[in-house]
């Protein structure tokens, strides 16, 4: 069985990134924490024994100190949230090391310690393939002047090699999906590219 979480919280904290994430348009936007946090809730489903408010808040507040956005340090913009609604220090900690767990370049080949981060770090990279990674890829490298082929290179550094990364198994099945629909998107970007 998995615990349940107050609705009012939940709304709070929506209310809270979609502030703090106004001025963000690279891919990064409140609208992809909304997606990992739905995301994370469906790949809970299939597990048991989650602390769904720690998987909620974490997976909705995993961006909010992410060093390419913003200059804090010790996640303390998660901690000013959490401490403002009164969550007790030991929930603080675990949700900030889920929070930890889920960045790529900071975990490479490393295991997320809590399932929490287990799911919140896989519903994260699925929102970095298939179409929606796709869109937010050229996204990204848009707002950051690169060039097309910059941003098609970034699928073969990162992209195509999530989905041997995934650490639930509902996840690698979407992420098997979301792999195939890539590769053919390369391979016809690649063909239109050479025929011109
Ligand atoms: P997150 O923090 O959500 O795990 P990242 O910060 O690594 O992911 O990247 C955010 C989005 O921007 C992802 O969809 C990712 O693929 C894309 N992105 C990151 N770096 C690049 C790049 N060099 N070129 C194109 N897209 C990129
Ligand atoms: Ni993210």
């Amino acid at each position: 069985m998995n615990t349940t979480v107050d609705e009012p919280l939940i709304n709070d904290t929506i209310e809270y990134i979609t502030t703090l994430f106004q001025n963000v348009h690279d891919g990064h936007d409140v609208a992809h924490s909304l997606r990992v946090y739905r995301m994370a809730l469906m790949l809970a489903n299939q597990e048991s024994r989650v602390n769904m408010k720690v998987l909620s808040l974490a997976a909705l507040l995993h961006d909010v100190d992410d060093y390419k956005l913003f200059a804090t340090r010790n996640n303390e913009n998660a901690r000013k949230f959490l401490l403002e609604k009164n969550i007790d220090a030991e929930t603080t900690e675990h949700i900030c090391q889920t929070i930890n767990d889920v960045s790529f370049i900071r975990n490479r080949g490393k295991k997320p310690a809590t399932l929490e981060g287990k799911i919140v770090q896989d519903a994260d990279r699925l929102d970095a393939i298939g179409a929606i990674g796709i869109a937010r890829a050229f996204a990204y490298g848009g707002s950051h002047g690169r060039t097309f082929e910059a941003s098609v290179r970034h699928f073969y550094d990162k992209l195509l090699l999530l989905k041997d990364e995934m650490n639930t198994a509902s996840a690698r099945k979407l992420a098997e999906f979301r792999h195939i629909f890539m590769e053919k998107f390369l391979d016809e970007y690649d063909r239109e590219m050479t025929a011109t």
